[in-house]
């Protein structure tokens, strides 16, 4: 299939350049900056986009491509840092800016072929940089400018070199899908072939491929990827396919009957195992996050191990519901995005496992993976569950795990749920929780004192996980959840709204 790669020099922004050309169904992926002109060769792309990024080109050790990237005769499209990157390489002049320019700029069309194919006058463009292009370099010639970048576009039409030095991922820039749109597909010439069905067809095609009559065990939680994956190795390999759910003794209310039914009621064949007082033992005391994470992995672990060696079947392959963000976030790709949280379930699987791997939407995001899911077929019950971590209840409980703490956030949070789904609102925030920490504040409760918990909830909207805002409830609702909590969950004697988004909050606590 066609594609466009996406070279990372450290943006931020990244992952929403590679989802805007899939938008434009056009396969995309995110590589290091310092990928070789020869393992570019070797992926073939029909364009390559250098991302933005934090350094100064004139800087010493600042991020360059292979210089040999430019003689492959492949499009490139460089944005904000990469646009610099573009400039210094072909010998035009790239300095500190006397005015950083930042936020939103009336972006004047000077060319409108290529990258402003069908555009007309000038566009709102969002701008984020210190550094500017003082002199272009020869061969090159603008395309657009701004009252303060005279630059602000410049191409090198003959070799297909473009450098711009706004955004055009980001929402605030007028038709900036476009512009990604007209590199990818009107100068980079790539087929647009990406779409779900696409994918569901080649993908069902490589499973069968990769694991012949193999057997495989597949981990279900009862969320969206992995009965995605489940389903989609289930319509591949069906009689080869042994689905797991593990309970580690940290789920929702209830939550273990309600996925076993849900998941056995769309055929899948799904061992039900009780681990939650070897995950709970494993776990007390510990209250570092991160620890909790490893823990919660290595347990994970040990009971698929026990399980491979317990089965008659022999077991070859591991499936697992890994997606694109998790991969990038944990610095899987080795790229330079830093490693934020571990997420329990990437990074590969230790030896003693001796199992392979099968990620089969490794490569997608969450709206596609949804996309996917809906043609599969998977019933809304499940499709519409808010997302819930993989360590369940451990990333919700601040410090210590204690049986204590289990039930207050448990009740606490099917508290918020049911008054969300009450209010309507329950299918329109993206995930909400009560979190309970060690912090005690004083309450009363009919005439006695009460030295009770403090209950912290959380809901948020997000689009992808990758940043989330706060739900600004209404306060009925909000007050409505307070005095259910704090006259139903017992110890309970206060409750707060967490009012802080993602960046610089994460969305779990832990
Ligand atoms: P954060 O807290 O990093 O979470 O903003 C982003 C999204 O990922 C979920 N999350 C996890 N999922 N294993 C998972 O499978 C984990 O260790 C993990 N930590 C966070 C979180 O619920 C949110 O949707």
């Amino acid at each position: 299939m066609d594609k466009i790669i996406v070279l990372d020099f450290g943006s931020q922004y990244s992952h929403l350049i590679c989802r805007r050309i899939r938008e434009a169904n056009v396969f995309c992926e995110i590589y290091p900056f310092n990928l070789t002109s020869e393992q570019i060769k070797e992926i073939s792309p029909s364009g390559i986009i250098f991302s933005g990024g934090p350094a100064s080109v004139y800087t010493e050790n600042s991020p360059k491509p292979d210089k040999k990237i430019f003689e492959l005769g492949i499009p490139i499209l460089g944005i904000c840092y990469g646009h610099q990157i573009l400039v210094d390489n072909f010998k035009g002049k790239v300095k500190r800016s006397n005015t950083r320019e930042y936020g939103k700029s009336i972006l004047t069309i000077d060319d409108k072929s290529d990258l402003f194919k069908n555009f007309d006058g000038s566009i709102n463009c969002w701008m984020s940089h210190g550094d500017t292009a003082e002199s272009i370099p020869i061969g090159f010639k603008v395309l657009a400018h701004t009252e303060s970048s005279f630059s602000a576009a410049i191409g090198n039409q003959e070799k297909k070199f473009y450098g711009i030095q706004f955004h055009p991922e980001v929402i605030h820039t007028e038709r900036g899908f476009e512009i990604l749109k007209n590199f990818s597909i009107h100068v980079s010439k790539a087929k647009p072939e990406w779409n779900i069905m696409n994918f569901i067809e080649t993908s069902m095609e490589n499973i069968k491929k990769t694991v012949g009559n193999d057997k495989i065990l597949c981990a279900v939680s009862g969320g969206i990827d992995s009965t995605t994956v489940a389903v989609l190795l289930n319509q591949a390999v069906h009689d080869n396919l042994q689905c797991i759910f593990v309970n580690h003794g940290l789920l929702r209310y209830d939550e273990e009957s309600l996925v076993m039914n849900l998941l056995t009621k769309i055929g899948l064949n799904v061992l039900y195992i009780d681990a939650s007082k070897r995950f709970l033992t494993k776990l007390k005391g510990v209250t570092d996050p991160e620890e909790k994470r490893k823990i919660i992995g290595r347990e994970f672990i040990n009971v698929f191990q026990e399980e491979v060696n317990n089965e008659k079947e022999q077991f070859q392959w591991l499936a697992q519901g890994t997606l694109y963000p998790d991969v990038i976030e944990s610095g899987i790709s080795l790229g330079p995005a830093s490693i934020i949280k571990t997420h329990h379930n990437v990074g590969g699987l230790p030896t003693i496992l001796n199992l392979k791997v099968l990620e089969p939407l490794r490569y997608l995001y969450k709206d596609e993976v949804k996309k996917v899911a809906k043609v599969l077929e998977v019933p809304d019950e499940l499709l519409n569950r808010h997302p819930f971590p993989g360590p369940g209840l451990a990333v919700r409980i601040i410090g210590g795990i204690t049986p204590e703490k289990i039930r207050i956030s448990k009740h606490a949070s099917k508290i918020v749920e049911d008054e969300l789904v009450s209010a309507n609102l329950y299918n329109s925030v993206w995930q909400a929780y009560a979190a309970v920490g060690d912090d005690r504040a004083v309450g009363v409760v009919g005439d006695g004192r009460l030295y009770g918990n403090i209950v912290i909830i959380r809901v948020v909207n997000s689009i992808d996980a990758m940043t989330a805002d706060w739900t600004k409830l209404p306060y009925d609702i909000l007050e409505r959840m307070s005095n259910r909590i704090t006259n139903e969950v017992e110890g309970v004697s206060w409750v707060t709204y967490a009012i802080s988004s993602k960046p610089p909050s994460t969305i779990e606590p832990q």
